[in-house]
């Protein structure tokens, strides 16, 4: 089998280049808009150590972007087989309609209280389905407690969300809807509201034969999500055997990543995350760690501790972390030089690493080729 028929000739690239034209094209005001968004929240709002216990916080101001961006996304849109990411698509079934069904519902403002905001307007098809903001403006502009992550390659994963609070894709995709702070609709009123509107009551009985409900809108939305995979970078094209696709720094990055950088430990697997909970020490205030995962599983040693997320699409998806706490790759690469943040409870694996500037640019050089196509 060639690379292109296991890539479903280009469409995926396809997908690929459409992001970067509308980075590139327009969307670049949007981005420099969200940096001063992020950095004045930062400085007005000191990041509580338990978000989940503090109370909501509110953007003030005018949102200054569309508060549903349009979808650009290629028509047809192909689900392509992707190199490195084989896997995911193995498992995965929904017809064309289904998938456009979910692709409707995801840009949607119908699916909150107020019609104003759909699940593109935190996740934005430009920024790899993540939002250059911090945190993102949720419905009258209440903003998220944590950084909205990129919703690529989401097939892979068992546990979702930055906690893992979230079993499956189908029951994460209701959770937003039901939020106060974020569609603030609720489910029954969802089911209403599609039962009656917009084309939506024929489209649901094409699809699933039968009138709108809860399963079907779950089935629905997470279509459309595990349809978004990406793969195929210079690296899995280095990893099969293509030695030229990385740069000389790539290169050197790449070895500084399985190496002395011990980032593989963590972040492996075919999108760069063993999707296990660990903590580095981001959101830990003077010495004590958020909430993490503790708040699932309620074990001593969960504390402050997140989800790995996955590596790729990451020059697309800043700022980083749960909290969106790091502008840059550069930064995050810091972060690990010097161990993280010290807290009670730091993972063993977290330590100083010593790398030298060059080191430092060539393992950044490195992640973002996992962005390339
Ligand atoms: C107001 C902003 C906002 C809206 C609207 C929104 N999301 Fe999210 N989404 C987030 C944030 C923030 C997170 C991370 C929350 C956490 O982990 O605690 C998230 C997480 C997710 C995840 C899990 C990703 C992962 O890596 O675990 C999925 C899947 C997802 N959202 C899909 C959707 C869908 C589908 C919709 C529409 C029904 C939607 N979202 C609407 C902000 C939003
Ligand atoms: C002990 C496991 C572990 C190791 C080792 C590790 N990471 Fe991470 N990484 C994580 C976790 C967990 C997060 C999320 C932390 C948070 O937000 O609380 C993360 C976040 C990231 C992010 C941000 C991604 C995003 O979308 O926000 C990047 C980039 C990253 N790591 C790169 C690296 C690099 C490069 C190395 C090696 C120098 C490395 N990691 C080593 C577990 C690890």
């Amino acid at each position: 089998m060639t690379h292109s028929e296991r890539r479903g000739g280009g469409a995926l690239a396809c997908l690929a280049a459409a992001l970067c034209a509308a980075a590139s094209l327009g969307l670049a005001g949007a981005a420099q808009e969200g940096q001063a968004f992020a950095a004045q929240s930062l400085a007005a709002e000191p990041q509580a150590a338990e978000p989940q216990a503090a109370e909501p916080q509110r953007a003030t101001g005018p949102d200054t972007r569309p508060l549903v961006p349009a979808d650009t996304l290629p028509t047809p849109f192909v689900r392509a087989v992707s190199l490195g990411v084989e896997p995911l698509e193995e498992g995965f079934s929904a017809s064309e309609e289904e998938f456009a069904l979910g692709r409707r519902l995801f840009f949607d403002p119908i699916l909150s209280g107020r019609r104003t905001v759909a699940c593109a307007s935190c996740h934005r098809p430009e920024f790899a389905f993540a939002d250059n903001r911090q945190t993102s403006r949720g419905i009258e502009g209440y903003l998220t407690r944590r950084n909205a992550p990129s919703l690529f390659n989401k097939g892979l994963d068992t546990e979702l969300l930055w906690d893992g609070r979230a079993a499956t894709l189908e029951d994460q995709v209701l959770m937003p809807i039901e939020n106060p702070e974020e569609m603030a609709l609720g489910k029954a009123a969802a089911i209403n509201r599609l039962s009656q509107e917009g084309g939506y009551p024929e489209a649901f009985k094409a699809v699933y034969g039968r009138e709108v409900d809860e399963e079907a809108l779950a089935h629905a939305l997470s279509a459309f999500v595990r349809g978004l995979t990406v793969g195929d970078s210079p690296v899995d094209r280095f990893r099969d055997g293509d030695v030229a696709s990385l740069s000389p720094e790539e290169e050197a990055g790449l070895w500084l990543y399985e190496g002395r950088g011990r980032c593989w430990e963590c972040h492996n697997g075919p999108n760069f995350s063993d999707g296990q909970f660990h903590n580095t020490g981001v959101g830990a205030v003077d010495g004590v760690p958020e909430v993490g995962r503790f708040l699932v599983t309620e074990a001593d040693e969960d504390r402050g501790a997140f989800r790995t997320p996955g590596l790729r699409m990451l020059e697309q998806t800043a700022p980083y972390m749960h909290d969106g706490s790091l502008a840059t790759l550069e930064d995050v690469v810091q972060f690990y030089r010097e161990g993280g943040t010290p807290n009670s409870h730091l993972s063993a694996r977290i330590k100083p690493i010593r790398l030298s500037d060059q080191d430092a640019s060539n393992l950044v050089a490195f992640l973002k080729a996992l962005s390339r196509h």
